[in-house]
This record gives structure tokens, C-alpha cells and sequence, in this order.
């Protein structure tokens, strides 16, 4: 008789709702004052099982800045479990991905001033161009469960004082719900082994002086801020 594995779903709550459900628990002073006092660890989880409050002993031990900052990961992500990422595919981007891509996309208007009409539009149009130079364009997606959750766009260019070559990241998107499970890491590994099969032999990203979350990460993932990047539209 074989015996049929059985998963939990793998459906998360979108941030705002996890925001919501944080600052409710947070507002019941009692409860918060009590579970802090606690030496031992205390989660508690909504129903897709994401942290929506830990007590200081947890902060603590994770060594993070608040409560807050772990809130709507799963506990086998927090500390780091071997399983927590092993569910992500990261694969280059088909044609059949774009609306999901454009929808992901939306989530860079919190970091950037993009026209999200613009977007909508020029995604497919752009893409379809990409496909055409494979030397010059590469964009990788990261999927769950059929979904996407992740995407890195990078251009490849040369320069004639530079025997190599350089990757770009023209962008880097997580769903906002499945950050810090190490998918931007993923997404940024895959952009490095397309680079160095196209003969680059560095990789750049520019991002805007307040995203201090985006500035952590690319620290974290080995980046060194270099340059000043100038900008003009026209
Ligand atoms: C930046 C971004 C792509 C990171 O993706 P991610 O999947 O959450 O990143 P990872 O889980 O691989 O993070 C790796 C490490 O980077 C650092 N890091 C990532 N996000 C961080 C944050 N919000 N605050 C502080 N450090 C952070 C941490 O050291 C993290 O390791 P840890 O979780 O074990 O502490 C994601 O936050 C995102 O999509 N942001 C919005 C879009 C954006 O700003 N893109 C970059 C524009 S160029």
C-alpha cells in the first residue's frame, strides 16, 4: 500500500494583511507585555503559518532590529531550515509568465516612479524584443508552486577600455509576501552563471539613494558600492 505525502499549502498572506494582523497583536498590550516577559521563544502564526508576532527572547536570538522586521516569514525560513527554499525554480522567462510579471512588477512603484500605464503596455512589446539578442538580454523568474514570485532582468554590455564585459541589473523584484527566504538571492546567483556563459566578468546594479532595504542586500549578497550613478531623462 503506498501512502500519499500530504503538504501544507503554500499560499501566503499579502504584506498589508500581515501588517494588520502585527499591529493588532501589538495593540493588546496585556497580551504583548506578557509574551515579552517570557524567557522562552513565542510565535505566533496566522493561518498560512507566516510570524505575525515574537517576543523579545526570539527577537533577541535572531539578532534582528524588532518584531516587526520578521513578520510574515515562516519559522523554518527565520531560522534557516534546509527545506525553506527548496520549492523555488528559478528559469528564464517565457512569454506565458508576462501578465504575472507586469502584476510583480507593480511592486517596484513602492521603491522607483514608474508610469504604471507605460508598464503595462511596453512589458510584452519589450520582451519580445529581449528574446531576439540572448547575448545582449537574460531574464530569469522565480517560481513556486507554478507562481511567480521573483524576477531579474539584466543587460550585457560591453565597453572598449574593458576586456570582459559588464551584467546589469536593469531589475530585481520579490513578491512583496515571500521576501527574505532567499529568493533575491537565488535570482541574483542565476544573473551571475548567465553572465559569465555570455564572457562577462562583472556585475553592476544602481538603485535609489533611499532603498535601504535593496542597499542591505546587495551588501549581504557581495556587492561594493563603487560608483555614483548620474541620470538624465529626456
Ligand atoms: C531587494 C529584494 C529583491 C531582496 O529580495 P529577498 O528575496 O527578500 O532577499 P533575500 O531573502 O535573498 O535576502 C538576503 C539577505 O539580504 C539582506 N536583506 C534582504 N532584504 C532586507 C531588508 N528588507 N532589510 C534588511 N536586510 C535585508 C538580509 O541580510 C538577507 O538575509 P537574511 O534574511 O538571512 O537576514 C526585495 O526586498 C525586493 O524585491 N524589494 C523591492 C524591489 C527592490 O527594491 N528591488 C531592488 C531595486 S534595484
Amino acid at each position: 500500500m503506498s501512502e500519499e505525502a500530504v503538504y501544507a499549502a503554500a499560499e501566503r498572506t499579502q504584506a498589508g494583511k500581515i501588517r494588520e494582523q502585527y499591529t493588532a497583536l501589538s495593540r493588546l498590550q496585556t497580551l504583548s507585555t506578557v509574551l515579552s516577559a517570557v524567557p522562552e521563544f513565542v510565535l505566533v502564526l496566522n493561518k498560512d503559518r507566516q510570524v505575525v508576532f515574537a517576543n523579545n527572547a526570539f527577537v533577541r536570538f535572531l539578532n534582528m532590529d524588532s518584531p516587526a522586521s520578521l513578520c510574515g516569514r515562516r519559522p523554518g525560513e527565520l531560522l534557516h531550515c534546509m527545506h525553506s527554499g527548496e520549492m523555488i525554480e528559478v528559469r528564464e522567462l517565457r512569454s506565458g509568465d508576462l501578465d504575472a510579471v507586469v502584476s510583480l512588477l507593480g511592486q517596484l512603484d513602492e521603491v522607483t516612479s514608474t508610469d504604471s500605464r507605460v508598464r503595462d503596455r511596453s512589458v510584452h512589446r519589450t520582451y519580445e524584443l529581449m528574446v531576439r539578442f540572448p547575448d545582449l538580454y537574460r531574464n530569469y523568474v522565480a517560481v513556486e508552486h507554478s507562481r511567480i514570485v521573483g524576477l531579474i532582468s539584466l543587460v550585457f554590455y560591453k565597453t572598449l577600455l574593458h576586456e570582459g564585459g559588464t551584467a546589469l541589473i536593469n531589475e530585481l523584484v520579490v513578491s512583496n509576501s515571500e521576501r527574505r527566504r532567499g529568493i533575491g538571492t537565488q535570482l541574483i546567483k542565476a544573473g551571475i552563471a548567465a553572465a559569465r556563459e555570455c564572457g562577462m566578468d562583472e556585475i553592476e546594479v544602481g538603485t535609489e539613494r533611499g532603498n535601504r532595504h535593496a542597499r542591505r542586500f546587495y551588501k549581504h549578497v557581495g556587492f561594493n558600492l563603487e560608483y555614483v550613478l548620474f541620470g538624465m531623462e529626456f
